[in-house]
This record gives C-alpha cells, sequence and structure tokens, in this order.
C-alpha cells in the first residue's frame, strides 16, 4: 500500500505511529542552559508526533551561540533532560536529542571573549544573536588540526551524556550552516590539511562524529540532517551538489536510524543558491529519509505517496499545533505560528496554543 502520513514506519529499533515528525526547534527558553519543566509540558504536548526531534542542544560551552539555549555537557543538564524523555514517554512519544556546535555562528560574548571557532578564519555575513543584542559577526579562530579529535569528543561526550538522560537516539546537526556544514562547505572550509580541500577531506569530520555515535548508540539510533540547498548562516559551495551525492554515498555505509534532509525553501531558490534537486538525494541515499521545509499536509502527503521521502518533519506547524496529528487526521484547522514568540520568554507561543478540543 502506498505509505501516508498515518502509516507507521520503522526507524532503527523503534516502530513509530506515525510519519509525522516534530522538526527540532530552537526556541531559547533553558536560562544557564538547563531544561526548565516548562520544556517538558511543552515536549510532552507534542508526544502525538510519530518521532520529536529536540531543538538543537549544545555539546560544549564552545558549541553555543544564542541566548539560554539548552546543553548536554554537564549533570544538571542531564538530570533536566530526564524529566523531558520521560515525560514524553509518559505519553507514548519518542523523542531524539539534536547535537550541536554552531562554530563560527556565535559571538566572543558567549566565550568570555575568546574568538568562536571554525575550520578557517572566514567572518559570516550578518550578525550573531547575544544577551545584549545583535552584533556582527566576529572572524573565527580556524581550529588546528591537533584541536579536531578534541570536537569529535565533544560530540561523543555529548552523546553519551543523551544516553543517561533517556533519549531514544541522536541527530547530529549537520545543516544549516553550523560547524559541520561550515567544515563541509568550500565557501567556508578554506583548509589545506587533512580537513580541507578535496570532498573527502571536507566531509571527514562529520564522518567522524558520526562514526564515534555509532560506536556510542549504535548506528540505528543515530541520524544525521543535513541542508544540501542551504544558503542560512551565509553558507555557499561552488559544487553542492557533487559534495551532498559523494557524502550521502559515504553515509550509506552507516545504516543509520534516518537521513533528515532540510529541502530547498523558496526563499532559498530567490537567493541564487545551487538547488540540489530532492530526487537526486533520493537517489543518492539509501536508507530511511525524513524531508522538512516548508511542508502542509497536501505537499507531505503528496511526497510520501510518491515516495520522495519516507517521512515527513514539521517545524512551525509543530510550534502552533501541540496535536499536529489529531488535526490532520481530522482535516480541523490548524492554529497559526506567531513568530515574535519563537525565541526566548515563557508559556506565551510556547504552551499556550490550544488543542482541539
Ligand atoms: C523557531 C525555529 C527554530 C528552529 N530551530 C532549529 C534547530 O534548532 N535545529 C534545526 O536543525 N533547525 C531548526 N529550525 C529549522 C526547522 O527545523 C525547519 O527546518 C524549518 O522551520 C522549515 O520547516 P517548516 O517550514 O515546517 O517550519 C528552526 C526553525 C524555526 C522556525
Amino acid at each position: 500500500m502506498t505509505p501516508h502520513l498515518f502509516s507507521p514506519i520503522q526507524i532503527g529499533p523503534y516502530r513509530l505511529s506515525n510519519r509525522i515528525i516534530m522538526a527540532p526547534l530552537t526556541r531559547m527558553r533553558a536560562p544557564e542552559s538547563i531544561p526548565t519543566e516548562l520544556m517538558a509540558r511543552y515536549y510532552s504536548q507534542r508526544a502525538s508526533a510519530g518521532l520529536i526531534i529536540s531543538e538543537a542542544t549544545a555539546i560544549s560551552p564552545q558549541g553555543i551561540g544564542y541566548p539560554n539555549i539548552p546543553g548536554i555537557y554537564n549533570d544538571a543538564q542531564i538530570k533536566a533532560w530526564k524529566k523531558i524523555t520521560e515525560a514524553v514517554h509518559a505519553k507514548g512519544g519518542r523523542i531524539f536529542m539534536q547535537l550541536w556546535h554552531v562554530g563560527r555562528i556565535s559571538h566572543p560574548d558567549f566565550h568570555g571573549g575568546e574568538l568562536p571557532v571554525a575550520p578557517s578564519a572566514v567572518a559570516p555575513k550578518g550578525e550573531a544573536v547575544t544577551y545584549e543584542g545583535m552584533k556582527a559577526f566576529v572572524t573565527p579562530r580556524a581550529l588546528a588540526l591537533d584541536e579536531i579529535p578534541a570536537i569529535v569528543e565533544q560530540y561523543r561526550n555529548a552523546a553519551k551524556n543523551a544516553l543517561a538522560a533517556g533519549f531514544d537516539g541522536v541527530e547530529i546537526h549537520g545543516a544549516n550552516g553550523y560547524l559541520l556544514d561550515q567544515f563541509l562547505r568550500d565557501g567556508s572550509n578554506h583548509r589545506d590539511d587533512s580537513y580541507g580541500g578535496s570532498l573527502e577531506n571536507r566531509c571527514r569530520l562529520l564522518l567522524e562524529v558520526v562514526a564515534a555515535l555509532t560506536r556510542v548508540w549504535g548506528a540505528e539510533r543515530v541520524g544525521v540532517r543535513l541542508s544540501p540547498s542551504g544558503t542560512f548562516n551565509d553558507m555557499t559551495d561552488s559544487e553542492p551538489e557533487k559534495l551532498f551525492v559523494y557524502l550521502l554515498g559515504q553515509l550509506n555505509r552507516f545504516d543509520l536510524a534516518y537521513l533528515h534532509i532540510v529541502d530547498a525553501l523558496e526563499g532559498d531558490i530567490r537567493h541564487g543558491a545551487k538547488v540540489v534537486e530532492l530526487a537526486v538525494l533520493r537517489r543518492a541515499y539509501l536508507g530511511t529519509l525524513i524531508i522538512c521545509g516548508g511542508y502542509d499536509y497536501a505537499r507531505s502527503s503528496y511526497a510520501l505517496a510518491y515516495e520522495l521521502a519516507d517521512a515527513v518533519a514539521f517545524g512551525q506547524l509543530y510550534i502552533a499545533n501541540p496535536d499536529l496529528v489529531a488535526r490532520f487526521k481530522t482535516g480541523a484547522a490548524l492554529n497559526e505560528p506567531d513568530p515574535a514568540t519563537f525565541y526566548g520568554g515563557d508559556e506565551k507561543g510556547y504552551t499556550d496554543y490550544p488543542f482541539l478540543s
């Protein structure tokens, strides 16, 4: 039978009851980088999703680049996340943690005045979001070759902590212009050592992180998120199709839980990005594919029916509709998301979106 949004799907060891995935969504409501009770409420409200992917979570203090984002590098954070995973599991849900190092998308304010780190000393265009408002990005410090094992170690440590916190798996944030994406692309990676230049070299760090995490979790509980057509955070590459087809070929070797692709959004196309077609990625990747980016009920049903992907993640719709599955099932109207409350604040625009009565 043709798969649809409500068909169960096997992802790694888990039989998910539907193919409606909650996309990772940064909400900046974790003071001191420690998750709160309110976050437990927010995630448990959304537990009917086939799978929840947590907001991007810093793997280390060095990985932070926004105010009030949660981390997974100390005991207080593990303890606080445990309450969240328990609340989601109590409602029958599944939750993966998205692991994040922002690289150059940060500011010295977050690092006691030290420069953010990146593959190369290339400043992104734009501004960092700091506790004191927007500030121009600085030129980051290029990581020395002998510092790179410590980056992989930060991921490994965070993945072990995520396991201790009761998550069902981890998603490596390789998308949207953050550290791993910065290594992938020749716009931000100008290195001339074994982590720069050739496709093999630029993909090396991400693949080392994948290998390290599969040793912690087993490949079947590790997912990877990529944004091949994305320009967010000043990402450019001379030949993105070649880059991502090569990378997907390498990822095929792992038999991961899934690959999660941020599909080309209209905005990217307007800005002249080189779009890597979903069909090309679908052919190149042999495992389970989740797509995200501007999908609604009709477009996601089409994508599943034509097997362009195996499951669909929803971002803004999940911000505003805790019971998105029920709303899709019944054809009920959807709540409108309020962008003014996306980042930071309290329960307003977070846990107060109404359920169907
Ligand atoms: C408020 C907000 C926060 C986001 N935070 C993250 C994040 O932490 N990690 C990530 O990979 N993508 C993040 N994204 C991107 C979403 O996961 C998703 O790719 C994007 O919103 C497009 O999907 P949509 O059209 O269904 O919203 C964020 C998007 C929004 C609107």
